[in-house]
């Protein structure tokens, strides 16, 4: 009876443990982010630029591409980045890992720019000798021509969003961007209502909730986080008075755990005592006994 169940459980282990190294070889990159293409050119250049950024962050883990030095202590092993495998991942897939990371994989969206991030595959890259490069039509400069508007109308209680682009050929509306609104809160963001496109004018509209707590006038800090193909990604903010005002303290005004010294809960402070004492106490006890030790030694007749 105990054998049997014994054997049982192992294989489910067993199990267990292969379905999770077949998940793990799977990143599951949602489709628009694997189809999407670097807007930097896989040269000789950013492929240098890459090496020096890989050299850094990159080779203590996955070592050096094609030379079989890569950390096999880690589990799961990171795979040489040179390898088959990893070469038949799309662009967009490598920049989807290389964003979001995974489990012992760190995701280096803040550590590096997306150029950083995109001259690093282009040095990855370098090590596949067939591989063509489909370049985007994106330009992060365009970023700039972008002009984004938020208002709100009291009467219906709804927020505008204009989205305007200053081109060559004058001020046109962008359409069919991506368009979220965000209030910001004490802890991040709070987004109101599901993503939506511009339409054919550049504008979307927001039901604003009458029931959000605003600073002592009601003033509210909006966010629009903007989406689009061609243009990047683009966070603007604006400070509105539409929320309910509200007399709340900001977060350092209080005694709370994320305070310094002088605004620490008593608690804290006094745990943070007691242990200094019971230390020295203990080190006080130490000497002392130790002493005594020592005295019981020399005392003795030889
Ligand atoms: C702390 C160690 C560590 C560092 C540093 C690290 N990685 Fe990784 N990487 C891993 C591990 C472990 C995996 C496997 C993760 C998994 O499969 O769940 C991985 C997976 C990958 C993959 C997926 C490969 C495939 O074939 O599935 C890519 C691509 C990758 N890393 C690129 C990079 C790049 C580029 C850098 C530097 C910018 C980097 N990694 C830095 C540990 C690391």
């Amino acid at each position: 009876m105990y054998n049997r169940n014994f054997k049982i459980v192992a294989l489910a282990v067993v199990s267990v443990f292969f379905l999770q190294t077949f998940a793990q070889n799977n990143w599951n990159v949602p489709a628009d982010k694997k189809a999407k293409n670097s807007y930097i050119k896989f040269d000789a250049a950013s492929a240098g630029q890459g090496e020096a950024i890989y050299n850094k962050n990159c080779a203590s883990c996955h070592g050096n591409p094609g030379k079989g030095n890569v950390q096999k202590t880690l589990n799961p092993i990171p795979p040489d980045l040179s390898s088959i495998g990893t070469q038949s991942l799309t662009d967009g897939e490598l920049f989807y890992i290389l964003s979001s990371g995974r489990g012992l994989m760190p995701n280096f969206k803040s550590m590096l720019s997306d150029e950083e991030r995109w001259k690093v595959i282009s040095y990855i890259r370098s090590f596949n000798k067939g591989y063509v490069q489909t370049l985007s039509k994106f330009d992060p400069n365009k970023a700039k021509l972008i002009k984004v508007s938020t208002n709100y109308d009291r009467k219906t209680a709804q927020v505008k969003v204009d989205v305007k682009v200053n081109e060559k050929s004058g001020i046109v509306a962008l359409k069919n961007a991506e368009i979220g609104l965000f209030v910001t809160r004490y802890f991040g963001k709070l987004q109101i209502q599901k993503n939506q496109l511009t339409n054919a004018d550049g504008q979307t509209v927001f039901d604003f909730p009458k029931d959000i707590p605003g600073d002592k006038t009601g003033t509210v800090e909006l966010v629009v986080k903007l989406n689009d193909e061609n243009y990047g990604e683009i966070e603007s903010s604006t400070k509105l008075q539409l929320g309910v005002p509200t007399d709340k303290p900001a977060l350092t005004d209080k005694r709370a755990i994320w305070g310094t010294l002088a605004k620490a809960p008593f608690w804290i402070i006094l745990l943070y005592l007691a242990g200094v004492f019971a230390f020295g106490a203990v080190l006080l006890y130490l000497i002392f006994a130790l002493n005594k030790i020592r005295k019981s030694g020399s005392n003795k007749p030889q």
